[in-house]
């Protein structure tokens, strides 16, 4: 584990905290709310972020946070931590064991406009359920369980197994269904396990080779971002451009395939017809 982390130790303790509350609520069970239609919110959300708010503001006492849950605190210090408290809440709620919480710090130099972003500089994703804690620092690697990790290999499209996942608001309004459909006929498949912050962590580790999805937020992906690039992947928009932490679009790749999903969401987002996936006549032999 890199030595000269500043901000981890502490903030590992906190997710260390939260994510025993967090398995403590999952054993007992809670009662299931509705922000929207199919937007669920539980009393383990709001009280794991008000935990983190405690913790976060006696440790880094001058920094910012800004939380799923309604946390609005400092925003006009230098630091900024973004905090999902429960990133996975539809499992959580279905007792699901796959969900996280995400703490991701922004260093905003003085005078910067609220639209636009500072440098992610720290990271943590802890998984409770399987004890995963993923960290990391600007320029320090990034790290599970103490071991470094990296992005994958692999280089094309054909040979990578890739994740999304769907707004819970305005579902009918998301094109993602299109993407899904055909990225994955052209991957090993694309996984939709409902935790943004781990399909980034998962990309990190070198398990997925790649994770989109539209309209997340800040607290969804300012950890999970940091730690794809400090794994030696890449974070950009679909067009391959820069990512922003509101830009409502995240492609993140292990570098290697990043040129051929840009080009893809192009020819898709352009309405170009680029050829067949599968011969259907050599797929019906390929059964019998
Ligand atoms: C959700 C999860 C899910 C993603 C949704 C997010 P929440 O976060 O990250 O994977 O598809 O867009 O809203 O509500 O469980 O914190
Ligand atoms: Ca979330
Ligand atoms: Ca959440």
């Amino acid at each position: 584990m890199s030595s000269d982390f500043v901000f981890i130790p502490k903030a590992e303790v906190i997710a260390r905290e939260a994510g025993a509350r967090l398995r403590e609520f999952y054993a007992t069970g809670v009662t299931t709310e509705y922000k929207g239609a199919a937007d669920l919110v539980t009393i383990a959300d709001r009280t794991v972020e008000k935990l983190v708010l405690e913790r976060l503001s006696a440790a880094f006492p001058e920094h910012g946070i800004y939380g799923e849950e309604g946390t609005r605190e400092r925003l006009d210090g230098e630091f900024r931590w973004y905090v999902d408290p429960l990133d996975g809440t539809t499992n959580f709620a279905h007792s699901v064991p796959h969900f996280c919480i995400s703490l991701g710090l922004e260093q905003r130099p003085a005078g910067l406009a609220e639209n636009e972003d500072g440098a992610l500089v720290a990271g943590v994703i802890y998984d409770p359920m399987r004890d995963e804690m993923y960290v990391t620092e600007r320029g320090k690697g990034a790290w599970l369980n103490g071991k470094q990790i990296h992005a994958s290999e692999t280089g094309k499209l054909e040979e990578s197994l890739i994740a999304t996942g769907f707004p819970s608001q305005k579902r009918h309004k998301s094109p993602n269904i299109h993407f899904y459909h055909e990225f994955t006929l052209r991957s090993h498949g694309v996984r939709r396990l409902g935790s943004a912050a781990l399909d980034l962590a998962y990309v990190a580790a070198g398990r997925y080779e790649a994770f989109w999805e539209f309209n997340l937020n800040p607290w969804d992906t300012a950890a999970g971002i940091l730690l794809v690039e400090e794994a030696g992947g890449s974070v950009t928009d679909f067009s391959g451009q820069k990512v922003k932490l509101d830009s409502k679009e995240v492609l993140a790749t292990n570098g290697k395939i990043q040129a051929e999903l840009v080009a893809l969401f192009e020819d898709m987002f352009a309405g170009r017809d680029f050829g067949t996936i599968v011969n259907p006549k050599d797929y019906v032999r390929g059964m019998s």
